[in-house]
């Protein structure tokens, strides 16, 4: 194989109660990127469509994870990216995180699979230190191993996937402006009192709980978040009319999805998934603020060949 196509999912990270260790795969949005192999040793970014981003390799994430695996293994293996860009950077749905883990996906492939799918996010991390400052692992890993999935430890690095039920769908809807990563770590709190703390990792074991024994009412129960969501929700317009409105229509819960603008909600079944993907566009048609929405299954396969 010398050339592949890709589908490069976006992500929903943290989950609410899980700041930097949660996130899950969608599958009705996302990049994709044509991945070739070339006689010139390196990576080169030939074509980015849908957004202005840089071609310069050590400027771009996917080229900057790229060279990353192409580090570890010393070789002299050359790749062009074309990137054609479905998620907006800014968004709070992985954009970032999607070009860099497509690329060590599809680099990976193309040489035989030489590492398994915990390095590929370590390298994929190397894109996240670039876009954000911070190589934070909660979205490309969902990214690459499809699913929700925890990151356990980042030192060593260790990804644990955990059990989806099937009838679990997320509403993400995208209000247009961007809000930058690296701002909204910059406005939370170093320290959390250890009040809030229990309350997070209750939460935390009761949603990966919910997961695993498929008891939806324990998912909604859990999907609180009393450390990060208080700060950034004000970064976020009309935040909790769009959460209210969530709930009310049936959500199991809604926060933020990443780093925001993006909300999302997790709902049991389509149809459910359907009206709070309505109750939450009414609110922003009632402002006057552009939005996107998607309406989602969790994605189990994460990066795909197209
Ligand atoms: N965990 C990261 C954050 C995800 O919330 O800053 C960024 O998408």
């Amino acid at each position: 194989m010398e050339s592949i196509k890709i589908f490069a999912p976006a992500t929903i990270a943290n989950v609410s109660c899980g700041f930097d260790v949660l996130g899950l795969a969608l599958d009705t949005v996302g990049d994709e990127m044509i991945i070739r192999k070339t006689s010139t040793k390196g990576i080169k970014i030939t074509k980015i469509i849908g957004q202005d981003l840089p071609l310069e390799t050590h400027k771009n994430v996917a080229g900057v994870a790229g060279l990353a695996l192409l580090s570890e293994l010393q070789s002299n293996s050359g790749f062009e990216i074309e990137i054609y860009k479905n998620i907006k950077p800014g968004s709070g749905i992985g954009s970032s995180a999607a070009s860099s883990a497509g690329a060590v996906w599809a680099m990976n492939k193309l040489l035989g699979n030489p590492f398994n799918t915990t390095q590929l996010v370590k390298f994929a991390m190397e894109g996240e230190r670039l876009a954000s400052g911070v190589a934070h692992a909660d979205n490309v890993a969902p990214a690459l191993f499809g699913g929700f999935t925890l990151v356990r430890s980042t030192d060593p690095l260790e990804i644990v996937k955990i059990h989806t039920p099937d009838q679990l769908y997320a509403t993400v809807i995208h209000p247009q402006i961007e809000v930058k990563t690296s701002d909204a770590r910059e406005i939370l709190k170093s320290n959390v009192t250890l009040k809030d703390a229990i309350t997070q990792w209750a939460n935390v074991g009761g949603l990966i709980s919910g997961l695993y024994t498929e008891d939806y009412e324990l998912i909604g129960r859990s999907l609180h978040d009393t450390i990060v969501e208080p700060i950034r929700s004000i970064l976020i317009p009309a935040f909790d009319a769009v959460k209210s409105n969530a709930i009310k229509s049936g959500a199991l819960g809604c926060g933020i999805s990443g780093s925001g603008p993006s909300i999302f909600a997790l709902s049991k079944g389509l149809e459910t998934a359907q009206k709070v993907a309505a109750s939450m566009e009414s609110v922003y048609e009632n402002v006057g603020i552009d939005f996107d929405i998607h309406v989602s299954k969790i994605n189990q396969q994460g990066i795909k060949i197209l």
